[in-house]
């Protein structure tokens, strides 16, 4: 059964120049992990883009990991059109689960088993959700995005809620991450449909107190989970 409600602020939102300064406020604030995205091309620059951003890589995750120790949980996000190429990297660099895109895997099924840290799989606005369903009960957690996977501060894609609900009453197990443009308003939305891990970047990072932002959208998953499992 997926565990608990998770809030992961998403560093994309943030002041990339202090990115150890800002993953640090967002623990002291009160983080459950720290949501890292990475889109940018795998290969050549003259290879397709999957999405047309591009952050940080692993070099930068290694940074962060030892500047903010052992302790954080980093959830990566690769948007890559190779998914393949960077799991080794992003392993020895420190992360702690490698998500990456069924639309940019030719074999999810081989690279689930090549991934040697927690395994998200993740599907854009336009995926079908019933997609997911082969390797379902192979992943940690299933991310269905919010917004397209281009930049943060996106508006929130309201329906894409059918498919957070069909992943939760079809599959108890993996959790289930909701992200872009999630904040206090959709969040109800987002808990209702049976997601329990949260990203969350200018909602959270663009706040004065990205502790309340938090402890809000933890209370409204806590409390939305704690009904579906009185509901049975
Ligand atoms: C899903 C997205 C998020 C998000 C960024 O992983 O890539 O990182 O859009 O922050 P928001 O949309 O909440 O400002």
């Amino acid at each position: 059964m997926a565990s608990g409600c998770k809030i992961g602020p998403s560093i994309l939102r943030g002041d990339l120049a202090c990115l150890g300064a800002e993953c640090s406020q967002m623990l002291d604030s009160g983080a459950d992990y720290l949501h890292l995205d990475v889109p940018c091309e795998s290969g050549s620059l003259l290879s397709r883009h999957f999405v047309p951003n591009i952050t940080f890589g692993h070099p930068v995750v290694e940074s962060l990991r030892k500047q903010l120790g052992q302790d954080p949980f980093f959830d990566m996000h690769v948007m890559v059109s190779r998914s393949k190429q960077w799991v080794q990297p992003m392993a020895v660099a420190g992360a702690n689960q490698y998500t990456f895109h069924l639309e940019a895997t030719e074999n999810p099924g081989a690279l689930i088993k090549d991934i040697q840290m927690k395994v998200g799989l993740a599907i854009k606005p336009g995926s079908t959700v019933e997609y997911l369903a082969p390797w379902a009960n192979q992943i940690d957690m299933a991310l269905v995005m919010t917004v397209e996977p281009e930049f943060g501060g996106q508006k929130f894609i309201e329906d894409m809620m059918p498919k957070v609900h069909w992943l939760r009453t079809q599959f108890p197990s993996p959790d289930i991450e909701v992200g872009g443009g999630v904040g206090p308003d959709p969040i109800h939305k987002c808990a209702e449909a049976g997601a329990n891990t949260i990203v969350s970047g200018s909602a959270i990072m663009g706040s004065e107190d990205p502790r309340s932002v938090i402890n809000f959208l933890r209370n409204v998953c806590s409390e939305a989970a704690q009904k579906r499992a009185l509901d049975g």
